[in-house]
């Protein structure tokens, strides 16, 4: 079925509940309660406080009556499992890539390759590193460096692939500082510039300025599925392909990829590096030995493993997809129509609220975006997460200063809530919306050293 097949203006989820998680329902006054005895950071609530828990999409969507069925046919040998085979054949069916090294989880590899790879002086550019990325990078004293285009920044701006690199700033840097430079990244979508896709044109351009420079291209492939299904959408040209074909065009761009299974491969954890070196693989894997296991399994289990080579079957499922992108659409359209301004288009994953648009009157450093997100757990139970000046407002030298944008981030896990779900989500907003003049902003009485937002307290400014 194409999209001009379809009769009906609901996209309905693509299956039916098979086995039921109660949620529990609560009051606004218990609710006030629970936050402010967690000092209004919504990372210290207990679950079970929580309605619908858009935190994030990362491990937490719903696994498929055949991926339950396929975590029975895990083999636990230490050495050798036969689903180690059924997870690489299934990982090399859309990501041909010789050599495949599960891992716990995508930050793992991320830590693995830049063990080899990273170190003081050099500089590792990205369309934009994922906060776990960006830190692997650093810890090895390395510089990550972010070169999405223009419109990446612009929350308004409408480009169909914002998540693209710039290339004339990559060419420009390995120009100046190509000795330094181990490895390119590109993260498809771009997470942290609102779940934005990148397009094959740009990822065959930035492959070419890699193969004249000599420098390995690595994705950070999370929600590559995802990104296909754009490709296939807003590309020309591309919308008679299959979806595995266009990921393995996407594959063939790169050198290797990392991997969080949590996302697009639709498992509760898991993760892997792939790459086609035979020497870094070697390297590479000797450090996987030696924290993550035996390169059979990596962090894994043999049941995480069968359950993720399933998932990667259902992942490229275009009813899937579609309905996928457009439920985050549809929550990011009707959060538009009450008037509340978010990150155009919307992206695959998640929906960002531009929280400081919303709240004018909440300076920066009051922490707009805190303000919207205890509202929307207090008035009906959704957590979302701030990603603005309490993620990234604490400097390394101890100094405060306002991040680039104040975002809420609602990401809607894979298969799990319903329209209903997301009609009352967007109820709540509108309950929100209608008090924002009374909102206040928050400010920390205690943090640690870095990673506040984990863990800070906070109390209302009145
Ligand atoms: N890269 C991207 C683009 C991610 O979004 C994430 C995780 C990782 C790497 C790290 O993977 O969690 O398996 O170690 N993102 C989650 C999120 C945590 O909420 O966006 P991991």
């Amino acid at each position: 079925m194409t999209d001009n097949d379809v009769e009906f203006r609901t996209v309905i989820e693509p299956f039916r509940i098979h086995s039921v998680e109660p949620l529990r329902m609560t009051t606004t006054a218990y609710r006030r309660r629970q936050a402010a005895a967690v000092d209004y950071n919504l990372f210290q609530l207990h679950a079970d406080d929580v309605l619908i828990d858009l935190l994030t999409d990362s491990g937490t969507g719903a696994m498929s009556r055949d991926q339950w069925a396929a975590i029975q046919h895990g083999d636990e040998s230490y050495a050798g499992s036969p689903s180690y085979f059924v997870f690489r054949d299934a990982v090399q069916a859309l990501f041909p890539y010789r050599h495949v090294i599960p891992t716990h989880q995508g930050r793992a590899a991320e830590r693995i390759l830049f063990q080899v790879l990273g170190g003081p002086g050099k500089v590792v550019p990205s369309n934009t590193h994922f906060d776990t990325t960006r830190a692997n990078v650093e810890y090895t004293g390395a510089e990550a460096v972010d070169l999405v285009i223009d419109e990446g920044h612009d929350p308004r701006a409408e480009h169909p692939f914002k998540g693209n690199m710039d290339i004339a700033r990559l060419e420009r840097l390995l120009a100046e500082r190509g000795e330094d430079v181990p490895v390119v990244m590109m993260t498809i979508t771009n997470n942290s510039g609102g779940g934005q896709p990148v397009s094959l044109e740009n990822l065959r351009a930035v492959a070419d300025v890699c193969r004249a420079a000599g420098k390995p291209l690595f994705l950070d492939a999370c929600r590559f599925a995802e990104n296909a299904w754009f490709i296939k959408q807003r590309e020309p040209g591309q919308a008679e392909r299959g979806i595995p074909e266009i990921i393995r065009d996407i594959a063939a761009c790169a050198d290797g990829m990392t991997m969080s299974a949590k996302k697009d491969s639709m498992g509760n954890i898991g993760g892997w590096l792939a790459l086609d070196d035979d020497d870094l693989a070697q390297r590479c894997r000797t450090l996987l030995i030696l924290t993550e296991g035996f390169p059979t399994y990596g962090g894994l289990a043999g049941r995480d493993l069968e359950a993720l080579a399933q998932g990667l079957k259902e992942t490229v499922s275009e009813d899937y997809l579609r309905y996928r992108i457009r439920s985050t659409a549809y929550l990011a359209d009707a959060l538009e129509r009450l008037g509340i301004p978010c990150i155009r288009p919307a992206g695959g994953h998640a929906v960002y609220i531009d929280a400081a648009a919303l709240l004018p009157h909440i300076p920066p450093l009051h922490f707009p975006g805190q303000a919207l997100a205890v509202a929307l757990y207090e008035t009906g139970g959704v957590r979302s997460c701030e990603i603005g000046s309490v993620m990234f407002g604490r400097h390394p030298d101890g100094s405060e200063q306002p991040a680039a944008m104040e975002l809420v981030r609602l990401a809607i896990p894979r298969r799990t809530y319903t329209q209903s779900h997301i009609d009352y989500v967007i109820e709540v907003a509108e309950r929100v919306v209608a008090q924002t003049a009374d909102l206040t902003g928050y400010r920390i009485i205690e943090e640690p050293p870095t990673l506040r937002h984990f863990t800070a307290r906070f109390a209302p400014i009145r």
